[in-house]
């Protein structure tokens, strides 16, 4: 079985695709881990990122794979653990320029599909359910008011120790205007545009804790299963 998780940045499909895996003991694909270790390693290796046939060239050798260490799912490119180097407001920031290149697309595309083989998956991304997975068995769509996904960033980013109200309210408002720049470009693109498949679920999380999230989708899978 495959259960399809698309929506904007910061609506929460991680950690709700976590959750789903781990009740189910289905396996994780993050996509959006993929896309930002090309960001990070074309970086890395000094190739611009304006150079889409050079970033195209580096999505198309390097090989990307995840694996369990001590529990946590890590993200290796080649043997080297990025796991860490993929989450810096640097890659959130050029991410979505590499993401729309449609050469670094369709280098993702199999080692995406290759993780399903063999499995069942929760895979969580923008393109999961209109063009890797067209025919999960569930798809959801999920959404919330952006200002509440900018501040679900902001305190995850702080762990437990929030900062005062006014240094979060600043911090809220910058994260917002960089989720807005992101959601835009995702959005925009010509290649797999951040859009809801027709077929798709569509799940609203602002109100909503991310147990009921789960547990709404836990009743799609038990429904579809
Ligand atoms: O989910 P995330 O924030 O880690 O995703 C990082 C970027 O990758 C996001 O800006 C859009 C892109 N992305 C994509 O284009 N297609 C996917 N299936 C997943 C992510």
């Amino acid at each position: 079985m495959i259960v399809a998780i698309d929506g904007p940045a910061g609506s929460g499909k991680s950690t709700i695709a976590r959750e789903l895996a781990q009740r189910f003991g289905f396996e994780k694909l993050d996509t959006g881990a993929m896309y930002r270790a090309v960001a990070f390693m074309a970086a890395d290796r000094g190739i611009d990122l304006d150079d889409e046939q050079g970033v195209e060239a580096l999505a198309r050798t390097i090989t990307i794979r995840f694996a369990p260490v001590e529990g946590a799912l890590r993200i290796t490119v080649d043997g080297r653990d990025v796991s860490r180097e993929i989450r810096t407001p640097a890659v959130d920031a050029t991410v979505s320029k590499v993401a729309a290149y449609p050469g670094v697309r369709e280098a993702m595309l199999e080692p995406q599909r290759a993780v399903a083989e063999g499995h069942d998956i929760v895979a969580e991304g923008r393109d999961i359910g209109t063009v890797v997975f067209p025919d999960a068995e569930v798809k959801v769509f999920l959404t919330a008011d952006p200002r509440e996904r900018a501040r679900r960033r902001v305190l995850q980013r702080h762990g437990g120790d929030a900062p005062d109200a006014e240094a979060l309210e600043r911090e809220v408002e910058e994260t917002l205007a960089a989720i807005e720049r992101r959601d835009a470009a995702d959005a925009g693109r010509a290649v797999a545009p951040l859009v809801e498949a027709p077929d798709a679920v569509e799940i609203d999380s602002t109100a909503h804790t991310i147990d009921e999230v789960c547990d709404r989708i836990a009743r799609l899978i038990e429904e579809r299963r």
